[in-house]
């Protein structure tokens, strides 16, 4: 075998074990947020004006409080997702939020 094969079938591997090793929900809470939250927060989470949530006002919010929000709603514009996702993939959303942060 060549050695550029080997290096490529190396590097190969080492990335399937880097994308391996990342917790499922962390990728989950990725793809959630933009498949259900991007369109209105923004990819960064900074398209929303005033809740921005990259931002100290929302970071310095508990996980609860976060929570609540992804579950219940802010009627009328910030949708209820507590009858739509699972609690911990709410979980994972609240630790993506705060990968966010600034
Ligand atoms: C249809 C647009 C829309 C979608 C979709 C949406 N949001 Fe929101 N979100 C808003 C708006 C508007 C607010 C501000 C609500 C208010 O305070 O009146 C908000 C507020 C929030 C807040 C609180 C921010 C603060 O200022 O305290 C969080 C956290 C949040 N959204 C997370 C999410 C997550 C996570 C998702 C995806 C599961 C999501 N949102 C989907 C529009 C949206």
């Amino acid at each position: 075998m060549k050695i550029e094969t080997k290096l490529l079938l190396f590097a190969t591997a080492l990335a399937t074990t880097l994308t391996l090793s990342l917790p499922a929900h962390a990728q989950d809470a990725a793809g959630i947020y933009k498949s259900k939250c991007a369109m209105c927060h923004g990819a960064d989470g900074k398209k929303a004006a005033g809740h921005d949530l990259s931002g100290a006002a929302v970071q310095k919010e508990s996980d609860a409080d976060l929570t609540a929000v992804i579950t219940d709603g802010k009627p009328p514009r910030m949708p209820k997702y507590g009858d739509k996702l699972k609690p911990e993939e709410i979980k994972g959303l609240v630790t993506y939020i705060r990968s966010l942060k600034q």
